[in-house]
């Protein structure tokens, strides 16, 4: 008996997951009708977007620009009836959970009288023309199910003329009159180039921003991308852990590095659910200009003044990005990059590691080479490892978290034979003592993947939905090049849809200028940064952790949106408000 519901169970059929299959979801007005869920229409609104790059955009995107005029649109009531559409949708980039409610979404819109192809393995599907159609029953099997394993995804970028001809003979081949493209700044910025080229065919192109990174939004009109919310209360589950652990166990300072490649919103995130004694932020070592020792000396004084109390243990949490962001560590970086670039062959012959290391040494600046040999012996290797495909280090792979780990264990040695180091933390001779004595024992983590593919929490599975069925009422409406959004995430949503081009902007990419989303960075200004800087002294004196507990898809505590969203949009509480729950089959 007990076998054979366990074999039930195979296949992505746990208890878990089928009830999560009949959880109801919020779902905005304007997509309802007498109970029925309904396509939305859009006028035009007068807010025009755009960045100062606007004239050289607009000359690049002409026909595009024509037909939007950079303004944003503005989801209204309409139950638009269309028939005979054949729309693509394709993932695009790193998984991101409630991407499968994205496709519920479109496919609820378009409904009986249109079809909804799935492209199979993201971008690089679409130039080889894997498309299947996707029927009822598939949607039914993964609403509110984490993963992309549905679809698949990919990296490919669209940029060649050789690309752009298969796009058009798979939209030949397949007879599609719209593409959803779901991804993050890159897979956007390719969805804006395909409006364009495709427009004077008719084919519409609808972006859905993606990405657990949360470095794709903008202000009031784009809050947040997907994924985010569901990534950072996973990871804010397990820091939650940890910091229970520590004044349990009382002897362990844990180094948990988490991901987001560039920006740190995710530590931002997780550091206001969770009050960690140490959270770095990437933005704010580049504004600050700070240097690795000075930022080593700064986690010190944190572990000495709690050691100086008797709190022998922490918790430091670090962005996955944060090297790049260290000045003089982007400098070597850099000079790494093009140096290995430039004796490329000469490098390549020679055979031992000591060899290579030497040639480079003698060409590096003498600021760089000091820095380098200060390394630890594992990082100095790492720093000459061979560069990816656009001949750059790859930053994300280098253990950051051990790094400061090894550095801050020296610094912390140092402190202990030579307490007059810290003299300017005034410590009493009692409390020199207790730090004599102190042992430092660390752990280190890094959580990425645990984050992206989980079970959307109850937000982003609202939020999913809604955005699905934004870009499906778009292409209804025979919208092109607009990407899907909803603000207004405290007062029941507002369906907003936003001219691509108004996002673009010229960054110099690889030596040479490209029009692209810009990436988010965390704002020192910002109304969540500032709680932070704000708060985070106080918990670094003391333990003043929470342990936000695992995601709760049902129950008084299901409601909520990230903090940085809140805070950053000014709402009065961390409750969302999407419209009412609705059976969606
Ligand atoms: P996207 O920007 O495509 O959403 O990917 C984000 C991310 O999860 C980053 O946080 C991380 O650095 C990267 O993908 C890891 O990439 P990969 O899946 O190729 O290992």
């Amino acid at each position: 008996m007990l076998e054979e519901f366990l074999i039930s169970t195979e296949k992505n059929n746990s208890l878990f997951e089928r009830e999560i299959r009949k959880l109801p979801v919020p779902i905005c007005d304007i997509f309802t009708k007498e109970g029925k869920i309904v396509p939305a229409k859009f006028k035009k609104t007068d807010k025009q977007i755009g960045t100062s790059d606007i004239e050289m955009i607009n000359k690049e995107f002409p026909k595009t620009v024509k037909d939007s005029e950079n303004k944003i649109l503005e989801g209204i009531k309409g139950d638009v009836k269309v028939s005979g559409k054949r729309v693509a949708v394709l993932f695009s980039g790193g998984p991101a959970a409630g991407g499968h409610n994205i496709l519920v979404g479109l496919k609820k819109m378009l409904g009986e009288n249109n079809v909804l192809f799935g492209v199979k393995g993201g971008p690089k599907g679409l130039l080889e023309g894997k498309l299947f159609e996707i029927k009822d029953g598939d949607i039914e099997k993964i609403l509110n199910t984490g993963g992309f394993d549905f679809l698949g995804s990919d990296r490919t970028k669209i940029k060649t003329e050789e690309q752009y001809e298969a796009v058009r003979n798979t939209v030949k081949k397949f007879n599609l009159n719209g593409i959803v493209i779901v991804g993050g700044d890159d897979s956007n910025t390719n969805a804006a180039v395909l409006a364009e080229l495709l427009y004077d065919e008719g084919v519409q192109v609808i972006g859905v921003p993606k990405t657990i990174d949360g470095d794709l939004q903008f202000g009031d009109i784009l809050p947040i991308s997907f994924g985010f919310d569901t990534a950072t209360k996973i990871y804010s589950e397990l820091v939650g852990n940890i910091l229970q652990d520590t004044p349990s166990s009382r002897k362990y300072w844990h180094f948990i590095k988490l991901m987001g490649r560039s920006a740190s919103h995710v530590t931002l995130e997780v550091a206001l659910q969770t009050h960690p004694a140490i959270a770095l932020i990437s933005e704010e070592v580049e504004a600050k200009k700070m240097s690795l020792r000075e930022i080593v000396n700064k986690i010190c004084d944190v572990i000495i003044k709690r050691a100086a109390k008797g709190i022998n243990h922490g918790v430091v949490v670090i962005p996955e990005g944060l090297i790049e962001f260290v000045p003089e560590m982007r400098t070597l970086i850099d000079e790494l990059n093009d140096l290995m670039g430039h004796y490329n062959e000469d490098i390549s012959k020679m055979f031992t590691f000591e060899e290579k290391k030497d040639f480079i040494y003698k060409k590096l600046t003498a600021e760089s080479a000091r820095l380098m040999a200060s390394l630890p012996d594992e990082f100095e290797k790492m720093l000459l490892l061979d560069r990816d495909s656009h001949g750059n280090l790859q930053v994300s792979q280098i253990p950051t978290e051990k790094l400061l780990i090894m550095m801050v264990e020296e610094k912390i040695n140092e402190i202990k034979n030579h307490p007059e180091e810290v003299k300017h933390l005034n410590l009493t001779p009692e409390e020199i003592e207790k730090v004599k004595k102190f042992k430092f024992a660390t752990n280190n983590h890094f959580f990425g993947y645990e984050g992206r593919c989980g079970a959307p929490t109850l937000f982003d599975a609202a939020y999913t939905l809604n955005l699905g069925m934004c870009a499906g009422s778009l292409i209804l409406d025979g919208k092109t090049g607009y990407i899907a959004s909803v603000t207004d995430l405290d007062r029941g949503g507002r369906v907003l849809a936003l001219p691509l081009t108004g996002l673009l902007n010229i960054e110099k990419r690889h030596g040479k200028n490209e029009m692209v989303i810009r990436k988010a960075l965390v704002e020192l200004d910002s109304p969540a940064f500032k709680f932070f800087v704000e708060r985070r002294e106080k918990w670094a004196e003391e333990d003043l952790f929470a342990s936000p507990g695992p995601r709760q898809l049902w129950g008084p505590v299901s409601k909520q949106m990230p903090v940085t969203v809140a805070l950053n949009r000014g709402y009065s509480s961390l409750e969302f408000n999407l419209g009412k729950e609705c059976k969606v089959f």
